[in-house]
């Protein structure tokens, strides 16, 4: 089937090369000159595990290629809107200029029988919303939503292999139509067994806002019980292994730590909230306001914590901050609980050194007054103290031994709680985690 993507984000171009790995031929279309002719030329503009093989293994086929032109998006027979919906700046609502733009720009493309169907994460209400826009200005198309779940880091194994598929769809014989196009784009993951549900618009676009909610809730719950850890000298680790093993809870997504970060569940929750309150039901949604309010308490726990580190005091202390991304495998640094406390130790008066393997391109432009070092062993010469706030596998894995030869002070604030406690205690660093002992 000849498709089209628009928006070649992290979520686009992971979709785009996905299509056309599944045997579809696809037309990825972005804005951005550089992304495109980056992806034109088989590289991934940005860092995710798997796509840079991907695009390579695809582009060999000649089913895939990218435009910066949307009238090149016409012929294929359904068409993917990837773009972003950050937050608006200073509310917490989403904005969805570029969703409108991106569809308000395909409309004329469009033709008889053709398939839009939006990925991005919005708003209740828009799908409906862009409908009757469609019915105006391409008649004899159908629009759908069909939320994405996907996990940075983990893309193009949640793109190929999801853990199901919505479809928001209108009633009728056009809703009927959505859903047999998308059946047939996603014939193969669906003949492996992946479950499909077929829901009216507001309750697709409610599922994705829905499950990026419990998720930060289920962050946020075991980070106010660090909190109570804390007060009371249990470990919220056993804690959270304990409760984690009634099947009803589970253990994933039980990691207390310096608390979520990322350019979707902040602002997801945020613009849920907002939503819940145009739609008077704002009610139902304050414990969201909790959720993000213990969730940034994280970030100034953290201070205070390298702040007892440093023996009451970060003013002239050299602290080297391990990680910058808002989690491993990803150079993603929007709304990054790392560099967010990078920049209060700074203000604080420490001098920062802030090391990641993949973000610090990214981390520059958004925290330009932070030092940057990228060979982890040269970042960690002469701390008073490390603060580890992006798990990556290497730092993980550092070595408590040498690490104690580089540094100047032997202080260690395991922000993620991934360090093995007694063996860096062993090699005479003070060490603090996060709500345990
Ligand atoms: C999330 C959703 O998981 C995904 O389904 C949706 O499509 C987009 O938003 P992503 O932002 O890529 O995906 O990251 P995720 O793995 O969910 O992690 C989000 C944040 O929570 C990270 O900052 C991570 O470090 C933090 N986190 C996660 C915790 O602090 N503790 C945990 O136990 C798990």
């Amino acid at each position: 089937m000849r498709i089209s993507v628009i928006g070649c984000g992290y979520l686009g171009a992971v979709h785009a090369a996905s299509m056309a790995k599944l045997g579809h031929e696809v037309i990825g279309i972005d804005v951005d000159e550089r992304k495109i002719s980056e992806l034109q030329a088989g590289r991934a503009p940005f860092f995710e595990p798997g796509l840079p093989e991907l695009l390579t293994e695809v582009q060999e086929t000649g089913r895939l290629s990218f435009s910066t032109n949307m009238a090149d998006a016409e012929g294929a027979r359904v068409h993917f809107v990837c773009v972003g919906t950050p937050q608006r700046k200073g509310e917490n609502a989403a904005d969805l200029t570029y969703v409108d733009a991106a569809f308000n720009e395909l409309f004329p493309y469009l033709n008889e029988g053709d398939i839009a169907v939006g990925k991005s994460t919005v708003p209740v209400g828009t799908a409906a919303r862009l409908a009757d826009l469609a019915a105006d200005k391409a008649p004899g198309a159908v629009l759908a939503w069909n939320p994405e779940f996907l996990r940075e880091g983990h893309a193009v194994k949640d793109t190929l292999t999801p853990d199901r598929f919505v479809y928001g769809i209108p009633a009728g014989p056009a809703g009927e139509a959505a859903t047999a196009a998308l059946d047939e784009v996603y014939a193969t993951p669906l003949a492996d067994g992946t479950p499909r549900l077929v829901v009216d618009y507001a309750t697709a676009e409610l599922v994705k806002t829905a499950a990026n909610s419990f998720l930060a809730t289920k962050i946020s719950f075991i980070n106010a019980m660090a909190e109570v850890c804390e007060a009371t000298g249990a470990d919220v680790t056993a804690l959270a292994d304990a409760i984690g093993m009634d099947e009803r809870i589970g253990r994933k997504f039980l990691n207390a730590g310096v608390g979520f970060g990322g350019g979707c569940l902040p602002k997801d929750i945020r613009a849920f909230m907002a939503r819940a309150g145009e739609l008077g039901a704002d009610q139902a949604l304050t414990f969201l306001r909790e959720v993000d309010a213990i969730n940034m308490r994280r970030r100034t726990r953290v201070v205070e914590l390298t702040r007892e580190l440093c023996s009451g005091s970060l003013i002239g202390k050299r602290i080297t901050v391990l990680g910058a991304a808002f989690k491993p495998e990803s150079d993603d640094v929007r709304d990054s609980p790392a560099l967010s406390v990078a920049a209060q130790l700074q203000l604080q008066g420490a001098t920062v050194t802030v090391t990641d393997p993949e973000a610090l391109a990214n981390a520059k432009v958004r925290f330009p007054e932070l030092a940057y070092e990228p060979e982890t062993k040269t970042a960690l010469a002469r701390a008073h103290a490390l603060v580890l706030l992006t798990e990556w596998k290497e730092y993980r894995e550092l070595d408590p031994a040498a690490v104690g030869n580089l540094v100047d002070d032997k202080n260690i604030l395991d922000g993620r709680n991934v360090l093995n406690p007694t063996a860096w205690r062993d090699a005479g660093w003070h060490y603090k985690g996060i709500g345990r002992q």
